[in-house]
């Protein structure tokens, strides 16, 4: 069975009292929220000592929105995969659409990233999706299709494995526009394929794929409920513990 998982990016959003307030009202909460349920929260790099000092004794993981392409050494302001393994990082969000978009990152840098986060034990969560000219165009499939065959297809089959993928369509990123559950689950199918017929239907089968994108309480059981929806990945409605907590609620019984 694939892990469910409900993800929060909190992107560049609360100082260290905000975001120290919001994981102790996510883990106030916590016990409504099913034990087959990952849940993964993803601060600003400033905060992730102290929310995962919060988080200790909780199942609650603790990512990093990124991290760099290099090893160590020259690189002001970066802040490395090894440096976040140090502090207790599960997971990196790595190839979201705004990272691609403002700070020009490439499908060549985002293999470096998933290499050296995967060399230091930490999962990524890679992020893939279409802008909407690119759906309007009719190009979404190719346009996720390539993002993942130049990242995704560069790795071991055992590497690839230990990948989590979001989906989210760039259109309905902060937008308040949801993908619909059948094109959530229409795409994410597809990357299903795309994975099998590189990697083989039992890894495929797997690799949990998060949906992102204005996923809110009030839509999270429809996409949640979509066979191959595992999970989100949730930026403005993680900020609310009790949204958070509600999404992570959604699951279909069955699943
Ligand atoms: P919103 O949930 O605010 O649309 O953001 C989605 C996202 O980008 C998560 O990484």
């Amino acid at each position: 069975m694939r892990k469910q998982i409900v993800a929060g990016n909190w992107k560049m959003n609360t100082t260290v009292s905000i975001g120290a307030k919001l994981i102790n009202d996510i883990i106030a909460l916590k016990n409504e929220v099913p034990t087959e349920v990952e849940l993964i929260v993803n601060p600003p790099f400033t905060h992730i000592i102290p929310v995962a000092e919060a988080a200790k004794q909780t199942t609650i993981k603790v990512g990093a929105q990124n991290c760099s392409n290099h090893t160590k050494g020259a690189y002001t302001g970066e802040v490395s995969a090894e440096m976040l393994a140090s502090i207790g990082v599960s997971h990196v969000i790595l190839g979201h659409s705004e990272r691609r978009e403002y700070f020009m990152e490439d499908s060549k840098m985002l293999l470096e990233k998933v290499k050296l986060t995967l060399a230091n034990q930490l999962t990524p969560i890679f992020c893939c999706g279409e802008r909407l000219d690119e759906r309007e165009g009719n190009q979404h499939f190719n346009v996720v299709k390539s993002q993942i065959e130049e990242v995704l297809f560069a790795l071991s089959a055992s590497d690839v494995k230990r990948a989590v993928i979001a989906y989210e369509p760039v259109w309905a990123i902060g937008t308040g526009k949801t993908a619909s559950s059948e094109q959530a689950q229409e795409m994410h199918l597809f990357i299903r394929k795309t994975l099998a017929d590189k990697f083989g239907n039992d890894i495929a089968q797997s690799i949990s794929i998060l949906y992102g994108g204005s996923c809110k309480p009030s839509n999270a059981v429809e996409l949640f409920n979509q066979p191959d929806v595992d999970g989100g990945l949730i930026g403005g409605a993680s900020l609310v513990a009790e949204d958070f907590i509600a999404i992570a609620k959604s699951f279909p019984k069955s699943k």
